[in-house]
């Protein structure tokens, strides 16, 4: 069910199996985004409820348009800029989005991958006249999101396999959270989910002020107040003189804070790029240590310890 054989997973997606491909966020679960059937079986292999939007991936910034009618300029700026890469916008749908992918909404999701594993599937699925996947991370619904093939098949090994379903390893993903969400439907960018592409990068690109979160924003699955979270109870410390319970408990922090007595230390990332990618992996290890409580000391700052922070507060609600 694992390969590393790209040729076999067109031949998956093309035959309306699922494939979990790797990108440089976290691994995907990807189907033909024109395939409804395959579409609807990614929504009951994650358990996901079926008005939570997918993200439709494509090849190249020009494939964007096949799935969004018209974006404003800073947002043909931005994803010129940061294309491939770790960046999804939201913008008007055409009518290749269907409902079953948008979840009703007037918008769709679009990402352009960075990884080279994840761009040459896409590549030779398009030469196939196969226009785009859908990929939501390859995880249980309000699990922590799959850095590696084994996460993959730690929460959804069970269902591929009984369905013939393929993972295709293309080792850890480098950024290790999500891509950022930027609405582009108006004059001003709106992050609907932080990530490696802040809001400086976002600003400095467009030149544009990005705008703060919308009362009324289109649903994101990721924005519920629990999700990304571990079995183990997640508790956020200010630092390591915190008061914590020392039984049979973990602790994350950055390589220079020290270890409370007692605590299971679960990874020691020596920058806050090394705190992201390591972050959904350290998690999930406190759940197979079949830990109860993780605390974390999560880094400051702007930037990618904004995305951290935001991730962290959802594992720890
Ligand atoms: O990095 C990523 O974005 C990864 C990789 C695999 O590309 N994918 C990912 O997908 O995180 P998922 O389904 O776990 O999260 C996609 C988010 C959801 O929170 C969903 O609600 C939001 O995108 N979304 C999709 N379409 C939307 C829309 N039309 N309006 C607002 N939010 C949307
Ligand atoms: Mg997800």
């Amino acid at each position: 069910m694992i390969t590393n054989d790209v040729a076999q997973a067109v031949a998956a997606i093309e035959s309306g199996k699922l494939c979990a491909i790797p990108t440089e966020t976290v691994y995907g679960l990807a189907a033909n985004a024109l395939d409804e059937s395959a579409v609807a079986r990614v929504f009951a292999a994650k358990e996901r409820p079926a008005d939570h939007p997918l993200i439709v991936h494509v090849a190249t910034t020009k494939d964007a348009n096949d799935w969004i009618t018209e974006l404003p300029q800073w947002a043909i700026d931005l994803t010129a800029a940061v294309w491939p890469g770790p960046l999804t916008i939201v913008g008007p749908r055409t009518a290749l989005a269907s409902n079953s992918v948008t979840g009703g909404q007037e918008t769709v999701a679009v990402r352009v991958p960075g990884h080279p594993i994840a761009h040459e599937l896409l590549s030779q699925l398009k030469a196939r006249g196969i226009k785009g996947l859908v990929a939501p991370s390859a995880n249980r619904f309000g699990h922590v999101s799959p850095t590696s093939a084994s996460h993959v098949l730690a929460d959804l090994g069970e269902y591929l396999s009984a369905h013939d379903d393929l993972i295709l390893d293309g080792g850890d993903c480098q950024v290790g959270l999500e891509s950022t969400i930027v609405l582009a439907t108006g004059p001003k960018p709106v992050i609907l989910r932080p990530g490696a592409i802040t809001s400086a990068d976002i600003e400095q690109i467009t030149g544009i002020a990005v705008s703060s979160q919308l009362a009324n924003v289109p649903r994101v699955s990721g924005s519920l107040d629990s999700h990304y979270a571990p079995i183990a109870k997640v508790i956020l410390l200010a630092d390591e003189t915190s008061e914590v319970t020392a039984v049979n408990s973990g602790f994350l922090a950055l390589a220079q804070v020290p270890t409370p007595d007692g605590l299971v230390r679960l990874g020691s990332p020596a920058t806050t790029d090394d705190f992201a990618h390591e972050l959904y992996g350290c998690l999930r290890s406190g759940d197979d240590l079949k830990l109860e409580v993780i605390y974390v000391v999560p880094p400051t700052g702007e930037g990618l310890a904004q995305a951290i922070n935001d991730r962290l507060q959802r594992a720890a609600f």
